[in-house]
Formats: C-alpha cells, structure tokens, sequence
C-alpha cells in the first residue's frame, strides 16, 4: 500500500494532484531508507538530512514524531506481504497550487510513502561495475536531496548507451560523484573523495564509510580529485544506500588498477557488514 496525503492506495490506484508542485516543478524533496531485516537502517541520519534539505528550502514537513509513525505503519503494511529486504522511499512535495514560480504561502506539504522489495546488490559488491565519464551538468545544490532528478537519470541514460553499468560525473574534468551514490578512489593506501560541499549529496553512507576507514587506520582526503586522478587510481568504489559498497573495475574502457576488485574495498565491505549487523541489533525503532 502507498500512503499519499493521509490516505492508503493499491500501486494502480491514481493518487496524484495534477497541479502538486512536485510533478510541475520537481518542488519537493526525498530519502531512500534502507530496511534490513525488518528494521530501518539509519533513520535518524535520513530525518536529519531530510530536515536538513526542507530548511534549505523553506519546504514545511511533518515532525520527525509524525514522519516516524507513519512510517512504521508503512513498515507494518509491508511486513504483512513481504519478509525480503527493502527500500523505503519518502517523498514531501511543496503541495498542490495553481502554477505559478514563487513559493506559495498557503500550501500544505504532500507527503508519500512506500516500501518495496530491494535485495542488496551482492552480485556487483562481489563482482564490480563498470563506469564510464558523464558530465555533471545537475545545478549547484546537489547536497539538497530535491526531486530535480532529470541530471542525474540524463546521465545515467548516456551510461547506459554507452554500454556500462554506472556514470561518474565530473565537472570540468574534477569528479564530483555518481549518479546516486558518492564516489572514492584508492591510492597509495589512502582513501580520497569529495568534500562535502553544495556540489554533491552528503551521503550517508559516505560518511559510515569515512567512519569505518577512520576505525581501520586506512587514511582518508576530502579533497576534490581529477579525471585523471581516478583514471590511475588503485581501487574506486561507490557507496550508497541501495548500492552499499560496490567497486568499480572499469572506467571508460580501462581497468581501475589491475581490474580486480581492490583489497582496501573489501576490508570497508566487511567492516560495513558488520555495522549492519550491530545496527540491525541495536536499532528496533
Ligand atoms: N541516492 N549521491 C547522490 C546523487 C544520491 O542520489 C545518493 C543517494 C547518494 C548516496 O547517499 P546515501 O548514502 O545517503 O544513500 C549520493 C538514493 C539512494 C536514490 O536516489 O535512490
């Protein structure tokens, strides 16, 4: 069931306001939530980004009390037809208006909510993807997780033309991300990805990982890095909510480091299953 605007619909019921801001304007912002187990994965990390992104946007929502108890009655639906991992994806449009550009001030927040099935992605974590280099041409707020997707799907559109599994976008020849997850390269030992700054989402996983490395010695560098730095990379790998921790071997047609998946992404692999599992015991939320 999906939970629109106080309401429950089956997927093929129509649930949607033609003039809601979110599909006219892409006014609004999301989360994607991982559910391990029967249990959210780091939920207050994506209330406080999602609290974080409406600020940013003068956007109004629902307390994070009221977000929390609907979600776990979507949970609730979703637990009486599925037992597999899963996604939640939570979406908060500006509301319904008459078109026009600025904010309006009388709208009231439209709020969707869905669980569906996701496996984790362990073919790719075990395996790796390819990559190939897309322009990043998405505005200048990347670190609002907003609606405005069409950047980001663009991209991974051309990727998929060109035959590979995964864009890394870069500005002017410095890499930015992917297109739904962070980007890191390995070099020499250490670990480098991009600071967290307007041009990219701060992930959350982004920041367990730089956690993790931190607890395994493994050096890391904020700092922005070239093309050609991650041309000559030892290992690069990207990290996100669906994606986890998964390497990427190949880079517009030529193998990162000795094309095998690197030993330092495995360590950050182990030590992530390991903080799922502690967080699937310790969260029950
Ligand atoms: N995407 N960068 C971008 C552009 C993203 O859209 C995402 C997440 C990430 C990783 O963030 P996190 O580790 O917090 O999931 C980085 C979600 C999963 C999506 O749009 O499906």
């Amino acid at each position: 069931m999906y939970y629109v605007d106080g309401a429950w619909y089956k997927p093929d019921e129509p649930a949607i306001f033609p003039e809601d801001r979110g599909y006219q304007f892409g006014d609004g912002i999301y989360e994607v939530v991982r559910i391990y187990n029967g249990r959210f994965y780091q939920w207050d990390e994506h209330m406080l980004r999602l609290e974080r992104s409406a600020k940013e946007l003068s956007l109004t929502i629902p307390t994070r009390t009221e977000l929390t108890e609907i979600a776990h009655k979507v949970l609730g639906q979703y637990s009486l037809q599925f037992s597999e991992d899963a996604i939640l994806y939570m979406q908060i449009t500006r509301g319904v208006s008459e078109r026009q550009f600025t904010f309006p001030s009388n709208t009231r927040p439209i709020l969707t909510m869905y669980a569906v099935p996701k496996l984790r992605p362990i073919q790719q974590m075990q395996n790796g993807l390819r990559a190939g280099l897309v322009d990043d041409i998405r505005w200048l707020r990347c670190d609002i997780k907003s609606l405005n997707l069409l950047g980001a799907t663009w991209a991974k559109q051309q990727a998929t033309e060109q035959g590979v599994d995964e864009a890394i976008l870069h500005r002017n020849g410095t890499i930015t991300e992917a297109t739904s997850a962070n980007l890191f390269a390995v070099k020499d030992g250490k670990i480098h990805t991009h600071p967290a700054t307007n041009l990219i989402l701060h992930g959350i996983t982004r920041q367990t990982v730089i956690q993790l490395a931190k607890n395994l010695d493994i050096p890391v560098v904020e700092e922005a890095f070239s093309v050609n730095f991650a041309q000559l990379a030892d290992e690069l790998f990207i990290t996100g909510t669906t994606s986890e921790i998964t390497p990427i071997i190949e880079l517009q047609g030529t193998p990162v480091g000795d094309g095998k998946v690197g030993t330092i992404v495995q360590r950050l692999q182990k030590a992530f299953e390991e903080h799922i599992a502690i967080d699937r015991n310790s969260i029950t939320k």
